[in-house]
């Protein structure tokens, strides 16, 4: 028997202006995006940016509906717009945000495992890194690429 350990690094930002231009850019379009937020039942609002790598930016938002499995988190609902509307392109970047009461919550808000697969499949099928923000008022996360978020990835039947 062998003990093997992961290790997982990512970077921690302070605020918003310690970004990248376009990552600044993409952090506060996911900011916007939770104003399209439809979440009267669990009132935490969620919104995304994805950037693709033709330069265009597609947001979406959680849209929650009274029969709660028929609702949808931001992430998927960006992602799955960008995928639908790719045209040859791929998403190189996603930035989540999450607000309650009107204010970004302190601490960023960590995608969900489904859409932490919808991104490992969408960054398997480009074959390029996705990178992950995730966009809090008190700290900002950047991931490289999924793995970091969704390791052992499971892409596919052996
Ligand atoms: N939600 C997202 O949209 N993204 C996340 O990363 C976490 C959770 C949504 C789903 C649901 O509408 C609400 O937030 C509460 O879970």
């Amino acid at each position: 028997m062998t003990r093997k350990e992961l290790k997982i690094s990512y970077s921690e930002y302070e605020s918003m202006e310690e970004l990248s231009a376009e990552d600044r850019t993409l952090a506060q379009a996911a900011v916007d995006a939770t104003a399209v937020s439809y979440a009267p039942y669990s009132k935490f609002n969620v919104g995304a940016a994805v950037l693709m790598s033709d330069g265009r930016t597609f947001t979406g938002a959680n849209q929650e509906n009274a029969a709660y499995p028929s609702g949808l988190c931001a992430e998927r609902t960006a992602m799955f717009y960008a995928h639908a509307h790719a045209e040859g392109a791929y998403i190189r970047k996603i930035a989540v945000a999450a607000c309650r009461d009107g204010e970004l919550c302190a601490s960023p808000a960590t995608p969900c495992g489904d859409c932490r697969q919808v991104m490992a499949e969408f960054q398997t099928e480009s074959g390029k890194p996705m990178e992950v923000l995730l966009v809090g008022a008190g700290r900002i996360w950047k991931f490289e690429r999924v793995e970091s978020l969704l390791p052992f990835i499971f892409d596919s039947l052996q």
